[in-house]
């Protein structure tokens, strides 16, 4: 648990300074923790977003007919601010997120915040809990938008009402390998996503989706599944919750964003970062069998940051990297793409936000 005493963890959603001070920020692992407000925004069906709110964090109420429960009408975001040694907060490129946002929504039939709004939003709410942001160095406030259908409906279509909703919680690592390398298995009988369908935005059902592959890796001691595409049975799409990279000889390869791969924000950023450090980035179809000659295989997204890979099983043989920890380049990439996030060095992307 993250908090010294899980007694603070009653059913109770109430947010009382004692439990902040109950919190061991050295042990946040990636689990939900209550903080004290939350943005709420809605509009109809055909109509814009216009005016929202914070309002005390707690239950929300929905119609049981509600587009999002009923027909999974719905989509979320994920982003995170770092608290700085001078106590100021950095967002990363939040923009990036409201953008696909509005990608996602205009594939779900939903109306969408404009940038602006969402970027106003955001920042709205993390001032507004800003006592929950880690200490520099021991974590991140999580962002989690939701944009969901939340209007009545009983026939197929579109809900007649809308709500956006940002909440947070502070995090440290995601896996629970903390920064030590995840084994993964690659998954050749279900699959994440198809071409035309919707594994491309970020909607919530490509999260229920994975869950079953998920739990069976997990009750192996597999770390999470990997996912190769659906036509050809041979090509590396994703990991559940993250994009993943190979490293051959320096060069670094992955997967090219073709409608089935959740188009990272992370991952943009490190293919930016990567080249800005003079590594050869191919965006391309990468080969479930090059696992088998890498030299170093990564993850990356924003709840996993950059996550080196130990080992890979494909159909009962186990491929293993041979690190310990990161490899020598997922170590500088995580490194460059980190200290900008937490503000220790010079923002030359012009990618944080304060
Ligand atoms: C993120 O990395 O922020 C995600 O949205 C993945 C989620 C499954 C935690």
């Amino acid at each position: 648990s993250p908090f010294r005493s899980a007694a603070v963890l009653s059913d109770s959603y109430s947010t009382e300074a004692s439990q902040l001070a109950d919190i061991d920020w050295d042990n946040l692992g990636f689990g939900f923790l209550p903080t004290d407000y939350m943005y709420m925004m809605k509009c109809t069906q055909g109509g814009n977003f216009s005016k929202g709110e914070l309002q005390r964090f707690g239950n929300i109420e929905l119609n049981p007919s509600a587009g999002v429960l009923n027909y999974g009408q719905g989509l979320f975001e994920g982003l995170k601010a770092y608290r700085k040694e001078d106590g100021n907060i950095l967002l990363f490129r939040p923009e990036e997120n409201a953008l696909r946002m509005r990608l996602g929504a205009e594939r779900m039939c939903m109306p969408s915040p404009t940038v602006e709004q969402f970027v106003e939003a955001v920042k709205a709410t993390v001032l507004a809990n800003k006592r929950w942001v880690p200490p520099p160095g021991k974590g991140s406030l999580y962002i989690r938008p939701l944009l969901m259908g939340s209007g009545a409906v009983l026939g197929l279509a579109p809900a007649p009402e809308y709500t956006f909703l940002i909440y947070v919680s502070p995090v440290g690592n995601y896996f629970k390998e903390g920064v030590a390398p995840i084994n993964l298995i690659v998954e050749h009988e279900l699959h994440r996503a198809t071409p035309g369908g919707t594994g491309g935005v970020k909607t919530i059902g490509n999260y229920a989706a994975v869950l079953k592959a998920q739990s069976a890796a997990k009750a192996k001691g597999y770390s999470d599944v990997l996912y190769l595409d659906c036509v050809h049975k041979k090509y590396l799409e994703e990991v559940s919750s993250c994009n993943i990279f190979v490293v051959k000889d320096n060069v670094i390869s992955t997967p090219a964003i073709k409608g089935t791969i959740l188009p990272g924000i992370t991952r943009k950023s490190i293919i930016d970062v990567a080249r800005s450090q003079g590594f050869q980035v191919e965006e391309r179809a990468v080969q479930v069998d090059e696992l088998l000659n890498a030299d170093e295989v990564f993850c990356t997204g924003t709840a996993v940051v950059v996550s080196p890979v130990g080992s890979i099983t494909y159909k009962g043989n186990r491929v293993s990297y041979g690190v310990d920890g990161f490899g020598a380049v997922s170590q500088q990439l995580y490194s460059v793409l980190t200290r900008l996030q937490m503000g220790l060095t010079e923002d030359k992307m012009n990618w944080t936000v304060e």
